[in-house]
């Protein structure tokens, strides 16, 4: 069986992807190689997947011209300056490395296509938002395949490379804000005597069937808003506490901050 894709690095993200390949079945596990420079990795991934593994990128490179890059920055240069991976016109490369850009990859391998992606790791639960950005020579049939290949672990929407900085921090950060938010919310909950655990629950499922609302539905969230509230009701006070507070500026604040970082990350 040829194969269609292979991993350069298996850690957390890399195998979210994998695992999201597998249970949407763009793939088979046979279609599917990696590779890791630890054998326990290596052994892991084999047995957690059924693919086949390989100790060095240039193995995966001449079996398959479909590579996703999910190495640590740090790691990036290393690849190619003292493994010499070489890599010609024929490879696609999706990279998730953060903060490297695609005139840098292209500075080790001037002919390949690279497709830049910021994901976030929600994909561990098949939920991830992504950004990608295609560099020259990337075809529309290119993107498809990296679509594909994101969608089986979330929802991927295309963007200019120069905005991939702000998808860092509205996609790629705010995993964490909403976290912080659903604390606060079982916080509430326990305070009026649910135990924590079924507020988490509770709060994660609103916050979960909210964002299904927007996804699915072409209202607005301001008009989602409205919907909830009823004049003289309990939502309506909620909201008026939160409008007072300066909700929406924090949450624009938090998201400049990551952005900003991002930028200021990809420039160092
Ligand atoms: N985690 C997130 O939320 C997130 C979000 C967006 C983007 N990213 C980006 O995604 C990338 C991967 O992150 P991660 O959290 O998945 O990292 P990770 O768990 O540390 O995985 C890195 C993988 O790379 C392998 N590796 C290291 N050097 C290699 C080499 N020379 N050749 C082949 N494989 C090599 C490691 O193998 P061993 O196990 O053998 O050491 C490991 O499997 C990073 O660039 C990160 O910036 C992460």
């Amino acid at each position: 069986m040829t194969v269609k894709i292979g991993f350069i690095g298996t850690g957390r993200m890399a195998s979210a992807m994998i695992g999201g390949i597998l249970s949407d079945g763009l793939y088979v596990k046979e279609e599917i190689i990696g590779c890791a420079p630890s054998e326990n990795t290596r052994s892991r991934i084999s047995s957690e997947f059924g693919i086949k593994m390989y100790k060095t990128a240039a193995e995966v490179a001449k079996l398959t011209d479909f590579l996703v890059l999910g190495i640590k920055p740090v790691q990036v240069k290393p690849l190619f300056t003292e493994e010499g991976l070489e890599l010609g016109a024929k490879h696609l490369v999706l990279s998730i490395v953060a903060g490297v850009k695609i005139a840098t990859l292209m500075g080790y391998v001037p002919d390949a296509k690279i497709v830049r992606v910021m994901p976030n790791h929600c994909c561990l639960v098949g939920e991830g938002a992504a950004g990608y950005s295609g560099g020259p020579g990337v075809t529309d049939n290119d993107l498809m395949k990296v679509k594909s290949v994101l969608n089986s672990s979330g929802l991927a929407v295309e963007v200019d490379e120069e905005d991939l900085d702000a998808v860092t921090g509205l996609s790629g950060s705010s995993p964490a804000f909403m976290y912080m938010i659903l604390d606060a919310m079982a916080d509430a909950g326990e305070m009026y005597g649910i135990s924590r655990d079924k507020s988490l629950k509770l709060a994660a499922q609103s916050m979960l069937g909210a964002a299904k609302m927007v996804l699915s539905t072409d209202r607005t969230p301001d008009e989602l808003v409205d919907n909830v509230c009823s004049p003289g009701g309990t939502t309506i006070e909620g909201v008026r506490v939160l409008r007072e507070a300066g909700l929406k500026n924090i949450m624009i604040d938090a998201i400049k901050a990551s952005i900003e970082r991002s930028i200021e990350m990809s420039e160092e």
